[in-house]
């Protein structure tokens, strides 16, 4: 059995100590095994340009994972957070897991939404699971629900648990990830943020919140409000992901199909 759970709260755009204080401040006491936090959750979301995303973007390892690892050293727990990533000329939306021993695995965002395609590069680096001992956790980031292809990926690659860091505007993705754990027998872990941002005189973003720990039976086992901040933990126990017979006479990944799919 593990605890895992999300911390829903309201960055300040461009803020990230006291982003970071915040966080800090939100988690005095928690034990857990693995908690997820929201996409850029150190800088807020909505940039203006591509300076300011160069600006607040870090090196990976850096000044953020650094502030993370020492969190999770403390506390003897893993965390997934999204933040802006700075390689070279490149940026990139990224979400990183980390542990006691610092940075264990980097995910580069693969499906970019609306104005991020302006502020960042693609990722390349694709979906990618990391065994953290007491399960084996995946990541994609916000947008990625859309294509189910993401969710399939780290199921196919061993995920148990899908770790989601969001930052969600349009409704659908709470109710979505409830058929993305059931058609994938997996656990997920969606983490969004509340608040509104409206800068640079873009059009207003309100943030849907409604962050989430989902259940490979499509069980909702904890759900957040919109527009509320909330640290919540479930206990799972992540091998429950690893059945994935649906019945005697059905076993969901055995049963896929590849040579009758079109991928391209
Ligand atoms: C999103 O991908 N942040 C909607």
């Amino acid at each position: 059995m593990m605890k895992v759970g999300y911390l829903q709260f309201n960055p300040v755009f461009g803020e990230v100590a006291r982003n970071l204080d915040q966080v800090g401040e939100r988690l005095a006491g928690l034990t857990c095994d693995l908690l997820v936090l929201p996409e850029l959750f150190n800088t807020g979301y909505q940039f203006v340009s591509v300076d300011e995303t160069r600006k607040l973007a870090e090196e990976i390892p850096g000044p953020t994972t650094a502030w993370l690892g020492k969190l999770a050293a403390r506390r003897r727990m893993h965390l997934v957070a999204g933040l802006a990533e700075r390689e070279g000329d490149r940026l990139y939306n990224s979400a990183v897991l980390v542990g006691p021993s610092g940075v264990i695995g980097r995910y580069r965002k693969t499906h970019l939404f609306f104005e991020e395609t302006i502020w960042f590069a693609p990722g390349e680096t694709g979906f990618s699971v990391f065994d953290i001992g007491h399960a084996r956790v995946g990541i994609m980031i916000c947008f990625d629900w859309f294509y189910p292809e993401s969710a399939r990926t780290l199921a196919l690659k061993g995920a148990d648990i899908i770790a989601h860091p969001s930052n969600l505007v349009l409704p659908h993705c709470p109710d979505s990830m409830v058929t993305r754990c059931l058609e994938n027998r997996v656990f997920a872990v969606t983490c969004n943020r509340i608040g509104s941002e409206e800068r640079g005189g873009k059009k207003k973003l309100t943030y849907i919140g409604n962050s989430e720990v989902v259940a490979p039976n499509g069980k909702i086992l904890q759900r957040a409000k919109p527009d509320q901040p909330e640290l919540a933990m479930v206990e799972i126990d992540p091998l429950e992901a690893r059945n994935k017979r649906i019945n005697p006479y059905n076993d969901l990944l055995a049963g896929r199909r590849p040579d009758l799919y079109v991928t391209e």
